[in-house]
């Protein structure tokens, strides 16, 4: 199966200093499909998002996004591309309500563009946007109320929409389960395999929670220490000796 690939990255390095966070990265990243980025702490994961995203640039290597060299590109522009990235810490506005949460997301499109901005036509369409993926992600209900004020399952949830807003066709999600207490957990990540599925997307997920990576993902990418230890199927990381000594081992039981 040859299916299009939306993202690669080729020799993708990153260094702080004397610290290599990401190391030579080759990866393929087929389109639609749930892609999971796992490893340690420390491991380079958010590093490699910021990379793919615009929001930090390479040492040296390259980003590739549906055959399109975006390796200096910044993020408004990466974002009109079709990239969209959710942060491993909460980016929603708390003093803002749902609503404007979600509306301000959804003018990043047009904020590349100053007149269509400021038409109102524009201004209801941003609006109309909004409603829809307040729907799409259960907050209809929720439109007015402070973002401060959510449950945090529930900002989680605002954080998805504000994602969605732009209509990105791949998301990087990281740690989107982070905090959420367990029961919530199955919730969210249904409603992220239904916004794949349903809407054509790609999804990049990192995720330490290893049931959900494993019952979630078409492909695994690992992380260690800046560099690809691995990559298959859940089934083929679950069995990969190298990931059992270096991660898995002793943090989850394998029984596939
Ligand atoms: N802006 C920065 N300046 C200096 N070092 C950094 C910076 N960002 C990340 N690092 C370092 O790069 C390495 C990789 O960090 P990164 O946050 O990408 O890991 P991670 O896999 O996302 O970890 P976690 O699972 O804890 O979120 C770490 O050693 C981290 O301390
Ligand atoms: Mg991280």
């Amino acid at each position: 199966m040859d299916s299009e690939i939306i993202f690669e990255t080729i020799n993708l390095c990153k260094e702080f200093g004397g610290l290599v966070a990401v190391d030579n990265v080759n990866i393929k990243v087929r389109k639609n499909t749930f892609h999971a980025i796992i490893g340690p702490n420390g491991a380079g994961k958010t590093t490699f998002f910021n990379l793919l995203s615009g929001n930090i640039e390479p040492t040296s290597g390259k980003v590739i996004y549906k055959g399109r060299d975006i390796t200096h590109q910044p993020v408004y522009r990466t974002i009109h591309f079709g990239v969209g990235r959710s942060f491993q810490i909460s980016n929603i506005f708390p003093n803002l309500t749902v609503f404007e949460n979600v509306r301000l997301a959804s003018q990043a499109l047009g904020a590349d563009n100053f007149k269509f901005w400021r038409s109102a036509s524009a201004f209801k369409q941003y609006e109309e946007r909004t409603w829809v993926v307040l729907k799409r992600v259960g907050l209809q209900e929720r439109a007015n109320v402070f973002a401060r004020m959510l449950p945090h399952g529930d900002q989680r949830k605002l954080e998805l929409g504000m994602i969605l807003a732009p209509d990105p066709e791949v998301l990087l999600l990281d740690e989107p389960t982070a905090g959420m207490a367990s029961e919530q957990v199955p919730e969210l990540i249904a409603l992220i395999q239904e916004i794949q599925k349903a809407g054509d997307k790609t999804v990049m997920l990192v995720e330490h929670n290893m049931n959900v990576v494993m019952s979630v993902s078409d492909q695994i990418t690992v992380m260690h220490q800046g560099a690809v230890l691995a990559e298959g199927t859940p089934a083929q990381i679950a069995a990969n000796k190298d990931v059992q000594t270096a991660y898995l081992g002793g943090l989850y039981h394998l029984n596939l």
